[in-house]
């Protein structure tokens, strides 16, 4: 199978998972995250918009994709909880610990994320993986502190690249900081955060995923 049969796989897999949860006569408030993973989960929610009351999404992307459906999509503050959040990752371990940020959109991912009561990832068998740092950190930084922070993380044995012409949807700048070992996520992930100037780093180590379904050859695998 190709990387995109298998996102199709798990994207189809994600909805059968939200509709058996959902209520059968009520209509669901989701939260919905960024990437291709994700553009194929709002491609195979599109039969079932009608089951949606509304999305909050991550990304600008996401939101024209999902209004292009027919989900209405509704702003962060308009919403006190959300049940589930959909998104897909760029590393997950045995934990549900992720590393994420590959599309820029790291920073809203964690704050819907947040909203939510539970974080489903999805995701094809090359993300998952035993120690995160394999796939470089993204970071996002208030431009000035950029080179402070890149310091910062030299003297943790990381070297952090700055993703040339990427302007997040806040205006911030991402690093890209390659050769962690994340062996400590939620510490990791609680020190960087510490540092002025980050606006947000891609461990999602506190806001964890409480289940994966994972795409492989062999079908749907489920990490919960
Ligand atoms: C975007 C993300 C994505 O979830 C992550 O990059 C995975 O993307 P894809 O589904 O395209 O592999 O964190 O910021």
């Amino acid at each position: 199978m190709t990387q995109d049969e298998l996102k199709r796989q798990v994207a189809a897999a994600a909805v059968d998972h939200l509709l058996a949860a959902a209520p059968p006569e009520g209509r669901l408030l989701i939260g919905v995250g960024t990437g291709s993973t994700v553009d194929a989960f709002i491609a195979a929610l599109a039969p079932w918009r009608d089951r949606l009351a509304g999305a909050v999404s991550s990304s600008e992307r996401s939101s024209e994709r999902l209004r292009a459906i027919g989900v209405p999509v509704l702003d962060a503050n308009e919403v006190v909880a959300l049940p589930v959040y959909v998104d897909g990752a760029d590393e997950i371990d045995g934990r549900g610990c992720m590393v994420k940020g590959g599309g820029a959109a790291l920073t809203r991912e964690k704050i819907v994320a947040d909203l939510a009561e539970r974080f489903v990832c999805i995701a094809d068998a090359s993300k998952r993986v035993e120690v995160l740092g394999r796939f470089p950190l993204p970071v996002e930084v208030i431009p000035m502190a950029r080179a402070r922070i890149a310091r910062r993380f030299e003297a943790l044995g990381g070297r952090a690249v700055l993703r040339e012409g990427v302007v997040t949807d806040n205006g911030g700048w991402i690093l890209d900081v390659h050769g962690l070992s994340i062996t400590d996520p939620p510490a990791l992930e609680r020190e960087i955060n510490q540092w002025p100037g980050v606006v947000c780093n891609g461990i999602f180590a506190a806001n964890r995923a409480a289940l994966c379904l994972l795409g492989t050859p062999a079908g749907v695998q489920t990490l919960a």
